[in-house]
């Protein structure tokens, strides 16, 4: 049994039974400072139904609440607080961890639920920039919580390929474009195309009209403007594949907005029966109930719909297709008012399920303090960033390791765990100064950091021949008991970071583990060929085991040697 099972039980005992296990077990938390104890009963429920004082509630409570497991028990103000005792706690923590093997960490109540997210959708004919790569990476590790949680998930890439920036594209191409270029460096071609047009219209104003003609004869299915875009596509996609085989990320679906092109008449027409569009300035728009908010634009004066219609109809498709329990939409900050007014506009039509559709937002990443445009070239391309990360772990490999076999695909996992953890640990909605240095660093707190320690248990257990979880009868000294500690915090940290969206809590939670493992194993000798080694090897498993499960929820491979 768990530890706050064990808790919620003894408290059982205690209390009216009108009070059921979950009950108690629900109000169970983590003290804040690991003085006060290690789980905290809040006496502030109780105190109401026997009206009395929460203080004096929890006095009485620790006065009669006893177990093997527990070493003290007391009150705190309204809090009952408990102490573990290393040894009883520590072996019933370590037993459950064994029982549990491959499956320590996850857990069911997601089951029989499916989650869609919206992540990394990058727009065509444009670099891949470092807010796509957080919507990839953070979408990614939610997606692999709810998994462990036991929720369905389906992963859709939303590729942004539709829209009048591919007309002015077209019409850039045209004028001034060289097929041979593109096919040699499509992305940087097409988006130098782009910005060329975007200099010379303003010079010239009557470019935008061609823009905008060019993007209409595309929406009417032009042939020869049509092969163009579909050629665009192509190209990007693929460069952009490279990118996600890098970062070890796979969609289910790449159903982007061009998709729901012949979707949108649906939208309108229940817009329409339900009287909800009104019309401003010649366009088509539904106001908000929240009038500082601007309206959600439906339809153009000359018709052409937008990028809200084109939500629209893809969330009543995904609701359909995959009758979601959730619709997470993992999406730059800076898109907040969108989601709030594509999910209103859902409200207003009727559909209860908008309820469970949530913007997942998260912050920028700054160069020199100042927001990354792609328009003014103060962007960094991502492909570049993961491959300089990569051949820095290639030169450490040779530096420390030149023996090592799979070397390659280390430098991989490592390159790549540096940039993925340097994003994952933040708490998402902080902004982030884009370093290379920082990210590179494979001291501290980082990837890299998470890895070596991998690598160092596995080095352990290599020697000592153990390749799987075998007995623990109990182990006393400190060190040990704090890593134990941590590891009993696994399966609720996962919980706990996927019901907050939150990649970071694991990651950060992850980081508390290592230090422990590694000030445990600086102060003790594993291999000591005792009565109390296949315990210290168990311990060495399960942290091991826990790492790389943890890293893997984060996108980040864990090699076994490094
Ligand atoms: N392509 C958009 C952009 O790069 C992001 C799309 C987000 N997803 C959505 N369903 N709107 O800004």
């Amino acid at each position: 049994m768990d530890l706050k099972s064990a808790f919620a039980n003894v408290l059982k005992s205690q209390v009216l039974s009108s009070w059921t296990e979950e009950d108690l077990l629900s109000l169970i938390e983590t003290p804040k400072h690991v003085h006060l104890g290690d789980l905290a009963f809040p006496c502030f429920k109780l105190a109401k139904e026997y009206r009395k004082a929460p203080g004096a509630i929890a006095e009485e409570l620790a006065g009669k609440l006893a177990s093997p497991l527990f070493s003290k028990v007391e009150a705190a103000g309204p809090y009952v607080n408990v102490h573990f005792d290393s040894a009883a706690a520590g072996k019933e923590i370590v037993d459950s961890i064994l029982q549990h093997d491959e499956q320590y960490g996850k857990h069911s109540f997601g089951s029989g639920k499916t989650v869609v997210l919206d992540m990394s959708s990058p727009n065509i004919a444009k670099p891949f920039s470092m807010g796509h790569l957080r919507s990839t990476v953070i979408g990614n590790g939610i997606a692999n919580l709810a998994e462990a949680c036991g929720y369905e998930t389906v992963k859709i890439n939303y590729i942004g390929d539709w829209g009048t920036q591919f007309g002015k594209l077209i019409v850039a191409f045209k004028k001034w474009g060289d097929e041979e270029k593109v096919k040699e460096n499509p992305i940087a071609e097409l988006f130098t195309l782009y910005k060329k047009f975007h200099e010379e219209a303003a010079l010239h104003p009557s470019l935008e009209e061609e823009g905008r003609k060019a993007f209409k004869l595309l929406e009417d299915g032009d042939e020869e403007i049509t092969r163009l875009w579909k050629w665009f596509k192509t190209e990007s996609l693929e460069a952009f594949k490279t990118i996600y085989s890098l970062l070890g990320v796979e969609f289910d679906s790449y159903n982007g907005e061009a998709f729901f092109n012949d979707k949108m008449d649906e939208v309108v027409e229940l817009l329409e029966e339900k009287q909800l569009l009104e019309t401003s300035q010649g366009a088509k728009v539904v106001r908000m109930e929240d009038e500082s908010l601007p309206p959600c634009l439906i339809k153009k004066t000359d018709g052409a719909t937008l990028y809200a219609t084109r939500d629209l109809a893809a969330s009543l498709y995904r609701h359909r297709e995959y009758s979601f329990d959730e619709a997470l939409y993992v999406v730059g900050q800076e898109q907040t008012v969108h989601f709030k007014q594509v999910k209103e506009v859902l409200q207003k039509l009727g559909y209860e399920w908008a309820r469970n559709m949530k913007h997942i937002p998260f912050g920028l990443y700054l160069k020199d303090g100042k927001k990354m445009s792609t328009r003014k070239g103060r962007v960094i391309l991502l492909e570049e960033v993961l491959q300089e990360a990569i051949s820095m772990a290639h030169d450490n490999i040779k530096k420390k390791n030149p023996d090592l076999k799979d070397a390659d695909q280390v430098a991989r996992d490592v390159g790549v765990g540096a940039v993925l953890f340097h994003d994952l640990k933040n708490d998402r909605l902080n902004d982030i100064e884009f370093s290379l240095e920082h990210m590179l660093t494979f001291e501290g707190e980082t990837g890299p950091y998470l890895q070596y320690t991998h690598a160092r248990a596995q080095s352990i257990l290599r020697k000592a021949g153990v390749s799987h979880h075998s007995t623990f009868v109990g182990l006393e000294d400190k060190a040990s008991w704090e890593v134990i500690k941590q590891l009993r915090l696994f399966p609720e940290t996962v919980e706990r970071a996927w019901k907050n969206y939150a990649p970071s809590i694991l990651a950060k939670y992850l980081l508390e583990l290592a230090k422990s493992f590694n000030s445990y194993y600086g102060n003790t000798k594993i291999l000591n060929d005792d009565s109390k080694q296949a315990s210290r090897l168990t311990l060495v498993y399960s942290v091991a085991s826990v790492l790389s499960k943890g890293l893997g929820m984060l996108g980040i491979g864990a090699p076994k040697e490094m």
